[in-house]
C-alpha cells in the first residue's frame, strides 16, 4: 500500500505532553507520509518554542501569534516581539489567533483588541493568518469581514495571495464555510471530522471544495476516532485522511495530494526551493 503524501497544517509538536518522545512522535509522522507539520504559538514562550523546533527539524515550520485565551496582557510589546519573530524564514502564518467564548478567561472586548491588532500584522506583512474560533463565529465573521475589506482597500501584500489564512479545526457551520471562501480563507478539518457523532460535519464535508481544504490534527488535543481518550499526535493526520476519503468516496492518495497542494499554496515555504527534504528524526540523543 502507499503511503499518502500528508500535511499536518496546525500541531503543537512544542507542548511539553511531547517532551519525553518529541523524535519518535516525529519518526511515526514520517513514516505515515507527513511531510511538513505547522507548529502556530500560542504565546510569547510557545511561539520561540515553535520557532526553535522549525530550527531543528527541517519539515517542521512555525506561526506566531498569541492564542485568545492566552491574550490577557497583550500589549504594544507583544506585538513588537511578534514582529520580530515573524521574520525568521520558517515562520510561516501569524496565529493561532481568535476568538474563544466558551473558556471565557479573558475579556471578550480583551480578545477582540488582540485579534484585531494580529490581524493588521498580518495584513502588513502579507502573511497568512490560522484562526481560532470557538462558540464565536458571528463576532469573528464580523472581524474577518471588516478586516479583509480594508486590508483589499489598503493593498495590503495578502491581496498577491492565493489565500489570506485560515478556519482551523472548522467544525460543520455551512454559513460560516461560505463565508471563509469570500474571505479568501481555506478550512482546515481534522479528529471532529472522524467523530461517529458529527454528523452535521459528515453531510458537510462532501460539500466543501476539496481545493480549499487543509488536513490537522490540533494534537496533543482533538485526537481522532479510534484513538479517542489518547494524546493526539500528528502520525494520525493519516486518520483525518482516510475518513475524508470515504466521505467524499475519493482514494486517500489524492485526498492527500489536493490537500497538501493547499497547504503548500497558503504557507508558501512549505513548497519553497529552499526548505529541505524531510529527514528521519535522530535514532537517540535528547529532544
Ligand atoms: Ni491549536
Amino acid at each position: 500500500m502507499t503511503v499518502p503524501t500528508l500535511v499536518d497544517s496546525h500541531c503543537h509538536l512544542d507542548m511539553e505532553q511531547f517532551d519525553a518522545d518529541r523524535d519518535a512522535v516525529l519518526a511515526r509522522a514520517q513514516a505515515n507520509g507527513v511531510i511538513r507539520i505547522v507548529n502556530p504559538g500560542v504565546d510569547l514562550v510557545h511561539c520561540r518554542q515553535a520557532i526553535a523546533l522549525a530550527d531543528q527539524h527541517p519539515q517542521v515550520y512555525a506561526a506566531v501569534g498569541i492564542h485568545p485565551n492566552s491574550s490577557a496582557d497583550f500589549s504594544e510589546q507583544t506585538l513588537i516581539q511578534l514582529r520580530k519573530m515573524s521574520d525568521h524564514p520558517k515562520v510561516v502564518a501569524i496565529g493561532e489567533i481568535g476568538l474563544d467564548y466558551h473558556w471565557d478567561t479573558v475579556s471578550r472586548q480583551q480578545q477582540a483588541q488582540a485579534f484585531r491588532a494580529q490581524l493588521e500584522l498580518a495584513a502588513e506583512l502579507g502573511l497568512p493568518v490560522i484562526i481560532h474560533n470557538r462558540e464565536a463565529s458571528t463576532d469573528l465573521a464580523r472581524i474577518l469581514e471588516e478586516w479583509t475589506a480594508s486590508a483589499r482597500t489598503r493593498n495590503s501584500p495578502l491581496a498577491e495571495k492565493p489565500f489570506w489564512g485560515v478556519l482551523h479545526a472548522f467544525s460543520g457551520d455551512a454559513a460560516l464555510a461560505q463565508a471563509a471562501r469570500g474571505w479568501n480563507f481555506a478550512l482546515g478539518l481534522g479528529g471532529p471530522v472522524t467523530f461517529r457523532n458529527a454528523r452535521a460535519l459528515h453531510e458537510l464535508a462532501p460539500q466543501l471544495d476539496l481545493d480549499r481544504l487543509m488536513l490537522e490534527t490540533d494534537a496533543p488535543w482533538l485526537t481522532p476516532h479510534p484513538m479517542r481518550g489518547k494524546r493526539n499526535e500528528p502520525a494520525y493526520v493519516a486518520l483525518v485522511a482516510e475518513r475524508l476519503a470515504e466521505l467524499l468516496a475519493m482514494p486517500v492518495e489524492e485526498i492527500g495530494a489536493r490537500t497538501t497542494a493547499v497547504a503548500c499554496s497558503i504557507f508558501a515555504p512549505l513548497s519553497g526551493d529552499e526548505s529541505p527534504e524531510p529527514v528521519a528524526a535522530a535514532a537517540s540523543g535528547p529532544s
